[in-house]
């Protein structure tokens, strides 16, 4: 139903849109800067394979790991209908948010300024830093001194006020400006690679005040853009397992960066206001959301984990696997996690290929696919040529390879070499 509904509005778009200014100009980043990885790909190079691909703007372009949600962005900035997939909730709703135009700006200013004042009336009349705390368990999921205690209970007071508000469609976009000013303005996160803390002299951030600014940046963002009505949908789902949710035949591109092999662990970048949100409160309800991501990293390795039977007979990974492990026997390395090492690198490609074997019957013949993928020597070092590995899984699952396209090249701290990162470009002839 939900479906059928998404086909009417790409059909209804075509006659309005004529009409309407496409021009992307330079403040249309400010989309984009609502929440985002730090690492995420620019809009521009999704820009640049919606021109290669000839995408219309009656054509549906897929991101099946959206992540913070850049391509989706970019292709409403472009007019061009778009779905995403994410499993980890924190990007999902990030994305969901990005591409809701729809709200009323003045009443989502106005809903944030009647709840920031509650809230600095509350922090008057209440100690609230004994009221408003994470519990015992809550506390062990996020990373020590990633907050301190000031800003902490601030930021778990708005979320409680905007829990409350009763205008419920403007919440998301409440609660995204919570979470960038909680990353990026309030906590002691740093991102290099990884994310990890340094300690700020500051432990009395003005939360309220950052907070209203936050949103009066969204709202306007919103004012600039308000007849842009091209539909976006976001699905929370592992893209590995996609059955059902897609219509058969229905998509003309795809546009996306699944996550490398290295080590990066998507739910630890999130950590702290998935935490703060209330989107993770213990272990189990950590565990079930990484068991929905792609292993690409030895802390989300389970024991009934079995994509590997996708590569089974793939002589390229089985190889490298086993250079992998053999260095780890002539290093002497022990550890639980090095022993995984070999194991992640064969469960990463054995669900991408389960990935791009499930995708096949959504795409329509001649779909045109883009995956954004680096090279990587996270393991003993020895390089993972991501990109050619998947464009030979790929061709034997019956995709064309168009290209291998350099986008960027990146120095390795380990090794220092430059490591490529390309787009695999590819064809679904049908
Ligand atoms: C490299 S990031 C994507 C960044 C994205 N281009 C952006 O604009 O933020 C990869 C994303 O894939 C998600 N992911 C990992 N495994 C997944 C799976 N099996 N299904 C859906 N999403 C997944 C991660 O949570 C992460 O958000």
């Amino acid at each position: 139903m939900q479906l059928t509904l998404f086909k009417e509005e790409v059909v209804g778009l075509q006659a309005r849109q004529n009409s309407t200014a496409n021009k992307i100009m330079e403040n249309d980043r400010a989309f984009h800067d609502w929440y985002r990885f730090v690492l995420s790909f620019p809009p521009h190079l999704v820009r640049d394979y919606i021109k290669k691909f000839r995408l219309g703007k009656m054509e549906i372009l897929l991101d099946p790991f959206c992540g913070t949600g850049t391509t989706l962005v970019e292709a409403k900035l472009n007019n061009i209908p778009s779905i995403g997939c994410e499993a980890n909730t924190m990007a999902f709703i990030a994305s969901k948010t990005k591409v809701n135009w729809g709200i009323d700006a003045q009443k989502l200013i106005t809903a944030a300024e009647k709840i920031s004042m509650e809230a600095a009336i509350i922090e008057k009349e209440l100690p609230i830093n004994e009221t408003y705390r994470l519990n015992n368990e809550q506390e062990k999921l996020i990373l020590k001194d990633s907050i301190d205690d000031v800003p902490l209970s601030r930021s778990l007071l708005l979320r409680d006020l905007i829990s409350k508000n009763e205008r419920e469609e403007l919440n998301e976009h409440l609660l995204l400006a919570l979470a960038k000013i909680i990353v990026y303005s309030i906590s002691n996160l740093h991102f290099g690679p990884e994310v990890g803390v340094r300690k700020s002299k500051i432990t009395d951030h003005p939360v309220f005040f950052l907070w209203l600014n936050q949103v009066r940046s969204i709202a306007a963002d919103i004012q600039t853009r308000c007849y842009n009505d091209t539909p976006s949908k976001v699905i929370k789902i592992d893209s590995r397992d996609i059955s059902n949710c897609l219509e058969k035949s229905s998509i003309s591109a795809v546009f996306t960066s699944p996550p490398y092999p290295n080590e990066k662990d998507y739910t630890r970048t999130t950590r702290l206001e998935s935490v703060i949100l209330g989107l993770i409160n213990n272990r189990v309800e950590l565990r079930c959301l990484k068991n929905n991501l792609l292993r690409s990293n030895t802390r989300n390795v389970y024991k009934m984990d079995n994509d590997e039977i996708y590569i089974k007979n793939n002589s390229r990974i089985i190889e490298l696997a086993d250079l992998i492990e053999k260095k780890r026997i002539e290093l002497g390395k022990t550890s639980g996690f090095e022993k995984l090492y070999a194991r992640v690198v064969k469960l990463y490609f054995g669900g991408m290929a389960r990935h791009l074997a499930q995708l096949r019957i959504y795409l329509k013949p001649g779909a045109k696919l883009g995956y954004v993928v680096g090279d990587q020597a996270s393991y003993f070092q020895v390089l993972i040529q991501t990109g050619s590995i998947l464009e030979g899984i790929a061709r034997e699952l019956g995709y064309k390879v168009i290209s291998l396209d350099l986008f960027r090249t990146r120095l390795a701290t380990a090794t220092k070499k430059q490591m490529r990162e390309e787009v695999l470009v590819l064809e679904w002839p049908g």
